[in-house]
């Protein structure tokens, strides 16, 4: 076996090193690949394959068919598993500074060993999905000041290109300038951007939308629908207004019928009996009891038929 490993060591030399990008989500797993591409028949237990980051830190070894973790630092222990059926080596919990070069080595059976078959290189780069952009009202729409809006999104990576809002059908990007900050644990950044926005003339609802424009993508908000408050306050207090028309139209009406009702009544002078009635209803307007209103209600019945 060590002659054919010689063999290909002739035929191939070291310069057969195999390049590949590889992407990976933050917090999510990384695969480094370690095809061996040049003898089939060659199995782990007759190999070293190991990984080094671009630092030469040992992320992982597979010494002759098993697991040998003297060589690892500590910085990988307890986040790599290695998968046998297709020489991957899956590295854990992604974080941004994971970002880089890692090289997979595979050498031959010691003494042979330590000469290098085979070497592939795997450039990693790091993803985080930005959150939904989300529109927040700073303060309450009116027709004189329009309406205050911020729109934001978390922890995300790369910096995305430019976030803005979209009014209406308007294809015109509308906000400040995008703010953005960057975790000084996660290295992950969030965004935000304001707007100040007047409602034009004759318009008295907007649709609003945020978008958070990335490389290869674009992420919208929901849309916020924003009505001007004239428009629409009626529906929600109608009980309200109902009420209120009874208490100040209708009782003191209700006192007046009565009162104008016991004027009617023959037989009574007018003129001792109203007055005092009057003066007395109107001290008790504040306070309608109903109480006091029945009796005259009750004496006026019979006289009504
Ligand atoms: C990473 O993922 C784990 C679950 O797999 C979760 O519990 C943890 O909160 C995540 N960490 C971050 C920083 O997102
Ligand atoms: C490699 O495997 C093939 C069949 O898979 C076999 O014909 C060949 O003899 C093997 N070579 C060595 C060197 O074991
Ligand atoms: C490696 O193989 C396993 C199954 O054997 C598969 O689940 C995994 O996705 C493969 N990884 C890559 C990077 O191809
Ligand atoms: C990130 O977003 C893309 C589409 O924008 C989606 O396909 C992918 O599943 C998301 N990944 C995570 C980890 O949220
Ligand atoms: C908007 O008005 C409501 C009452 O109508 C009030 O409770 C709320 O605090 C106001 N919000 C802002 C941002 O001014
Ligand atoms: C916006 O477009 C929709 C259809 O796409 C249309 O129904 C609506 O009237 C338009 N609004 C304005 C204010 O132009
Ligand atoms: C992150 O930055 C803040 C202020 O910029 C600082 O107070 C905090 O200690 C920093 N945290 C770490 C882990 O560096
Ligand atoms: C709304 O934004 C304008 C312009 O940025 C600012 O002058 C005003 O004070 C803001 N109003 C509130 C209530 O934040």
């Amino acid at each position: 076996m060590d002659l054919t490993i010689l063999l290909f060591m002739t035929i191939f030399g070291l310069s057969d090193a195999v390049s590949m990008k590889r992407k990976a989500y933050f917090n999510g797993t990384a695969y480094l690949p370690c095809p061996f591409t040049k003898a089939q028949n060659i199995t782990l237990s007759e190999l070293v394959v190991f990984w080094q980051d671009q630092q030469k830190l040992v992320l992982y070894e597979h010494y002759l068919g098993a697991e040998k973790l003297d060589s690892v630092n500590a910085k990988y222990l307890g986040r790599t598993s290695f998968d046998g059926d297709n020489w991957t080596l899956r590295l854990h919990h992604v974080t941004i500074k994971d970002m880089g070069s890692y090289d997979c080595f595979i050498q031959g059976k010691p003494p042979t060993g330590s000469v290098i078959l085979q070497q592939t290189s795997t450039e990693l780069s790091v993803i985080a999905n930005f959150s939904e952009p989300e529109i927040l009202l700073t303060q309450n729409v009116t027709r004189n000041s329009g309406t205050n809006l911020t729109c934001s999104s978390k922890q995300g990576y790369p910096k995305p290109k430019k976030m803005y809002f979209l009014i209406t059908n308007s294809t015109d990007e509308y906000g400040d300038d995008m703010q953005i900050s960057q975790d000084n644990v996660t290295e992950l950044f969030s965004v935000s951007v304001s707007l100040s926005h007047l409602f034009p003339d004759g318009v008295d609802n907007m649709t609003i939308v945020c978008v958070l424009e990335m490389e290869s993508t674009n992420i919208s908000s929901k849309p916020v629908i924003l009505v001007l408050p004239e428009f629409h306050p009626i529906g929600k207090h109608l009980i309200e207004i109902s009420a209120g028309i009874i208490i100040v139209i209708l009782f003191p009406l209700l006192v007046f019928i009565v009162a104008k009702t016991c004027c009617k009544k023959p037989g009574r002078p007018r003129n001792t009996t109203c007055t005092s009635e009057r003066d007395s209803s109107a001290d008790r307007r504040s306070s309608i009891n109903l109480e006091e209103l029945e009796p005259q209600i009750a004496s006026a019945k019979p006289n009504a038929e």
